[in-house]
């Protein structure tokens, strides 16, 4: 199989090291790059050499951001090409018009690595709702504040400055709001609501970030007994769901507490199988790239998941207090 990868940047050189080095039975064959970036004979600035070509089956797209990765995905899936993302700004805004377009061209959208990095938790949602209905997830979908929050107490240092030392060892976004804002979390929380609530989820909720925790704050948590960590929520009863995301008081003694540095850990409750908890790394070179050489393999060996977002729960906040997963 050939595949084109969108994006040389961390996650892209993670798939295109993970294929090459581990895989026989699938080729890298081109690379998009920025026209100043074009290091190897696979890269190329321009994506009609890539939609066009009819010799690549799937993409994979590391570029991040709303633009031009939405136009690029739609491109590729309108080409019958299936699209493999890690980008979880892009999915949580256009879930369903990329859904529609690839139920329209038999294409496949598989978004495995865009929340949760290298932990199989997309795939494991899925694999629950075969049977059962999701009932709630909740879950530390963000290294970055994760880090923060743990050094914060563990080392009584100030926000500012672990700030600061996260964005030097490269676990923070870009632009770090997105993280201490709760915006990457609630993007990972729209699409792992839409996975587990099969609903096109709503992005209006409530969503609090970690910038006006204080050293104070968790002081006087601790002495109650609680850590403090940013969590994504959803659930679902009664014909309707609800999603949030803010940092929630937990129990020294939860595992939730003791998630180290920049450890993801989600969990979710479904009807028959009961809570199942994933750990692992949620970020990163290798283990995203790892999620993302999953969905090629899974593709490859014929799995086509496909999204229509067909129950009809409201949208109820009343669902979610703020005492509701402790
Ligand atoms: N900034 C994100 C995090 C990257 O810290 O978890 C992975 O989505």
């Amino acid at each position: 199989m050939k595949i084109a990868i969108l994006g040389h940047g961390t996650v892209g050189r993670g798939v295109d090291e993970i294929i090459t080095n581990r895989l026989e039975e699938v080729e890298v064959a081109r690379i998009l790059e920025l026209p100043d970036r074009l290091t190897d004979e696979r890269m190329t600035s321009d994506y009609s050499q890539i939609v066009g070509d009819p010799s690549i089956d799937l993409v994979v797209e590391c570029m991040g951001g709303l633009e031009p990765a939405h136009t690029f995905i739609m491109d590729a899936l309108a080409a019958g090409k299936s699209v493999v993302t890690s980008n979880k700004a892009v999915v949580a805004a256009y879930f369903e018009e990329f859904a529609r377009q690839a139920r329209t061209s038999g294409a496949s959208l598989l978004i495995e690595a865009s929340v949760g990095g290298g932990i199989p938790w997309i795939a494991s949602i899925e694999k629950a709702r075969r049977i059962d209905e999701v009932i709630s997830f909740y879950g530390i979908m963000n290294g970055t504040t994760n880090y923060i929050v743990d050094a914060m107490v563990k080392e009584g240092a100030d926000f500012e400055d672990v700030l600061r030392r996260a964005q030097e060892l490269g676990y923070a976004e870009r632009d770090p709001s997105a993280d201490i804002d709760g915006i990457d979390v609630k993007n990972k929380t729209i699409i792992s609501a839409s996975v587990a609530f099969d609903v096109a989820c709503t992005s209006d909720f409530p969503v609090t970030g970690i910038r006006t925790l204080t050293k104070a704050d968790l002081d006087a948590l601790r002495k109650l007994g609680r850590g403090v960590k940013l969590l994504g929520r959803g659930v679902m009863e009664k014909g309707s769901y609800a999603v949030a995301v803010e940092p929630v008081a937990v129990p020294l003694d939860s595992l939730e507490a003791n998630v180290p540095s920049n450890f993801n850990l989600v969990t979710f409750d479904a009807t028959t199988v009961g809570e199942l908890k994933f750990y692992g790394q949620g970020a990163g070179m290798l283990p995203t790239g790892n999620a993302m050489v999953q969905d090629v393999l899974d593709f490859a060996a014929g799995r086509r998941p496909s999204y229509d977002f067909s129950s009809d729960l409201a949208y109820d906040p009343t669902l979610l207090t703020s005492d509701y997963v402790f």
